[in-house]
């Protein structure tokens, strides 16, 4: 049976442009993410440079990720960055505390991290150490890689080899200070917030700086709402938020054997997205009318049990077009609230969670998620088409989802797309878009599907799901007919 759904949309010149920030990632030191994953050390036989792996920067450059936040994370939190720099035989161990209790030899620090960032073309996110560290020791890291004059920490930068300061902009004092990071309750966070934000000084007296608050778990709403409260709107650049989708944190499922009760549980809480976007931005606009601080969902994505055999400690999952669907339908909701949501960061990047790329000693292969970050990368920096409809339900049990998300962007170029989810697993959906408005003469779309929800990319086989030309659909006199297939995610291009 076919669903009818018709989208209008509204060609409004005071949109919102859809941050491209939106379309980030996150890198903990946390299972195989950074050692054994983006970091494999210069004397490896996987071709690199200063270490990090050639091919991992070359697909992320064709992502064209455009932030990566670091080093977590709860393990933000324990982390000493002065271990992490200078000569490699000076630097401490670190046991891990957070994630598999492994010892780590501090290889991979801050130069590392931030000298890979310039590779792969993109910013710095830093997540600095309110809960174990000290406003001092945040106030030195911010002069280390920020300051070009003459102080004791750019000094110390220039002797480990690095002249110029990186300039980071993106600074998050704590992560998860209500747990992970410290325990804090609200009230109290806010204080130690506004402590360490008057201390992280703009070195570069540019007005870069852009500090971003330990956001609250999902619908804590008390959490938002404290901090817009006692935290001066001048000190804060953005307030985080995190939100994974999780079935039940002692019942996971897995990644890849899941039922259909649980991809609809899965996508529940993937589409709560909505809700909890548009409840803390609410909030933020009681505090903050003008809209200039950012929500900053800087940690987002589907967390399953861990694959059989691996350690439990290093979130290490596959990843299948259940994670294509809840990733399309995600950065959907934050297209269309692109007017608070200006930032976002995907868990994580690599071998850990709803990651884009896995790696099996050389091998590396880019994940159906990864596909759908290509996909959806041409909305960065376009402006918002709003868009409205009523869409058909996802019937399952006795229970319902929305079965469609969509949201829409017109480019520099003029290039207008059309991003499309269908999140129904069985039934397909015919859409109807009225885009007369937008003076498109010609259209292009490319699909990402499979045959089965659990379908994935492995090592033997690392191309069974990759985006194709999608070519069901028809414009005529303005009117654009697409049917979407179960479970699948379609970019359409017009121009
Ligand atoms: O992404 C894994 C963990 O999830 C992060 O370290 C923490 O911030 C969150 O609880």
């Amino acid at each position: 049976q076919n669903n009818n759904t018709s989208i209008s949309i509204t060609v409004d010149e005071n949109a919102p442009i859809i941050s491209k920030h939106i379309y980030g990632h996150f890198a903990e030191h946390l299972g195989r993410c950074i050692y054994d994953g983006f970091f494999v050390g210069d004397t490896s036989k996987i071709a690199n440079t200063n270490g990090v792996r050639n091919d991992i920067v070359e697909a992320l450059k064709a992502l064209k990720i455009p932030n990566l936040r670091w080093p977590g994370g709860c393990f933000a939190d324990t982390y000493h960055w002065k271990d992490g720099i200078g000569p490699q035989e000076n630097r401490p161990t670190i046991v891990n505390q957070w994630w598999g209790g492994v010892t780590e030899d501090n290889s991979f620090g801050t130069h590392d991290f931030l000298n890979m960032c310039e590779l792969l073309e993109t910013e710095p996110y830093l997540s600095g150490n309110v809960g174990s560290g000290t406003v001092q020791e945040l106030a030195d890291w911010v002069q280390y890689t920020n300051f070009d004059g003459v102080s004791p920490m750019s000094d110390l930068r220039i002797k480990n080899g690095r002249k110029e300061p990186w300039k980071v902009k993106y600074w998050g004092i704590g992560n998860e200070a209500w747990g992970c990071g410290g325990n804090m309750t609200a009230e109290y966070y806010a204080n130690e917030y506004r402590k360490y934000a008057t201390f992280i000084s703009d070195w570069t007296n540019s007005g870069g700086l852009m500090r971003i608050a330990s956001g609250a778990s999902s619908e804590d709403y008390n959490w938002t709402e404290t901090l817009m409260k006692n935290i001066p709107n001048r000190m804060l650049g953005g307030v985080a938020l995190h939100h994974y989708s999780v079935i039940n944190w002692n019942k996971k499922g897995s990644a890849v054997t899941f039922t259909e009760d649980q991809y609809f549980a899965t996508m529940s809480e993937a589409l709560k997205m909505e809700e909890l976007v548009t409840k803390h931005a609410a909030i933020m606009d009681k505090y903050d009318p003008k809209r200039k601080v950012d929500l900053v969902v800087d940690e987002w994505g589907g967390w399953y049990e861990v694959e059989e055999g691996t350690n439990p400690g290093f979130l290490y999952q596959q990843n299948t077009m259940r994670d294509a669907v809840l990733a399309g339908a995600t950065l959907n909701i934050f297209n269309n609230h692109a007017d608070r949501v200006r930032m976002a960061n995907l868990a994580q990047c690599v071998n850990v969670l709803q990651a884009v790329i896995l790696t099996d000693k050389a091998k590396m292969i880019l994940t159906p998620t990864y596909h759908i970050m290509h996909m959806y990368n041409v909305h960065q920096d376009a402006k918002l088409i709003p868009i409205t409809f009523e869409s058909p339900l996802y019937q399952f049990k006795e229970k319902s989802l929305p079965a469609l998300s969509v949201s829409a962007s017109k480019d520099s170029n003029g290039l207008v797309h059309i991003s499309m989810v269908n999140v129904d697993s069985t039934k397909e959906n015919k859409i109807e878009i009225n885009i007369s408005d937008l003076g498109i003469k010609n259209a292009s779309a490319t699909i990402l599907s499979s045959k089965k929800l659990q379908d994935y990319n492995s090592f033997d086989n690392p191309n069974k799901i990759t985006p194709k030309k999608f070519e069901d659909f028809k414009l005529k006199k303005g009117v654009l007919t697409i049917t979407i297939p179960p479970f699948s995610v379609i970019m359409l291009e017009g121009k």
